[in-house]
């Protein structure tokens, strides 16, 4: 039975006493071969999708979540607190109903995807919105944890990447090796981070034999680390990266030049095609922030980077159930017809 990333890869994470860790049975998400999309993009690699939003509240931050929540169990602290663009706010909620404790979430009133507020709330968080954005949230939450008792479970929580790192543990141990490239979404740029040091500690473990390029991928309009400088107003329709000065951007931009990767942008209607194409052409619905990854090697497809062959990961963050107003936006409407067999043959051209 999969008891959870804390449980099964306890021999290469950070040490937890057993009676500390809370868990939601986290991790073990599906590799998912995206053969039409490839076939539609008439491009020759092996293309996986590592979809996220298969976690407990449908995206990768359960797996930081899981090790935060229980380190702070272990050194007996009673409440967590954090800034949030929505996802690490409804885990956070999640984790810290599981396990009896508090859950203070700072988050850009406005901004976070109708899904993702509702999880903060079921769950019981303190859920405070702030006429500003992520990054001036997360600069609160920062002096807030100064004074109170508390633990801050944002990224810049080493335990939040320790439990990130087993995504690309799951990607090896499924593919037999590391893949050639990576393609991920880049906000905070944690989990770029996170993936890049998973990667290579099963290289130095020789469980693999290579790392893979690391394709980060901020949104145009909030792609600080792309442009070189912070953005003061980032702006995107990819909420969950809506971000201008990330926390691990050096760290980020280690893992790209240490993989020999890039980090680029791609634009709001590259990652709504792409997301549109997820859903329509393989059947997986992700949150428009996850779709920056797949747009993002679109992107590289367009720039003919590869030779035929290599095998190709991108990560989906988060479920597209999240966001239901970004997914209604980009289909069709329904038609609305009398109760009658001819008005439903009629709309259907049947
Ligand atoms: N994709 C989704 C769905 C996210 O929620 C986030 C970050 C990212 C990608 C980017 O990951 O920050 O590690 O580079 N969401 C954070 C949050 C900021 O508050 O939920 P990153």
């Amino acid at each position: 039975m999969w008891r959870g990333i804390l449980h099964h890869y306890k021999k290469l994470l950070p040490p937890i006493e057993d009676r500390y860790i809370v868990t939601l049975l986290e991790g073990n998400t599906p590799l998912i071969p995206a053969l039409r999309l490839v076939q539609y993009l008439k491009i020759d690699v092996k293309l996986y999708l590592k979809y996220e939003g298969l976690n407990p509240t449908g995206s990768f931050k359960d797996r930081g979540m899981t090790f935060a929540v229980s380190k702070a169990l272990e050194s007996g602290h009673r409440a967590i607190l954090c800034a949030s663009t929505g996802n690490t706010s409804a885990s956070a909620a999640a984790y810290a109903a599981k396990a009896g404790i508090e859950a203070f979430v700072v988050i850009p009133q406005g901004k976070i995807a109708r899904g993702k507020l509702c999880q903060a709330m079921i769950h019981g968080a303190k859920v405070v919105q702030i006429r500003g954005g992520f990054d001036e949230a997360l600069k609160i939450v920062r002096k807030i944890v100064e004074d109170h008792p508390m633990v801050l479970v944002n990224s810049i929580n080493p335990f939040r990447l320790e439990g990130q790192k087993t995504a690309a543990f799951e990607i090896c141990d499924a593919l037999g090796d590391a893949p050639d490239y990576h393609f991920i979404p880049v906000g905070n740029a944690g989990n770029i981070t996170a993936y890049w040091r998973g990667y290579q500690e099963y290289q130095k473990l020789k469980k693999v034999t290579r790392s893979p390029k690391m394709h980060g991928y901020e949104a145009e309009g909030a792609a600080p680390i792309v442009k070189g400088h912070p953005i003061i107003d980032p702006q995107t329709v990819a909420s969950a990266i809506r971000i201008g000065n990330p926390a691990s951007w050096k760290a980020a931009e280690t893992a790209r030049d240490e993989s020999k990767g890039v980090i680029d942008s791609v634009t709001d209607s590259e990652i709504l095609e792409a997301y549109r194409w997820l859903a329509n052409l393989e059947g997986v619905f992700c949150e428009p922030a996850s779709a920056a990854s797949v747009a993002g090697f679109v992107k590289c497809c367009k720039k003919k980077i590869f030779r035929g062959e290599e095998t190709v990961v991108c990560t989906l963050t988060g479920h597209g159930l999240k966001d239901p107003d970004t997914a209604i936006q980009n289909s069709p409407e329904p038609v609305t017809v009398d109760a009658e067999l001819e008005a439903v043959l009629k709309v259907l051209k049947l």
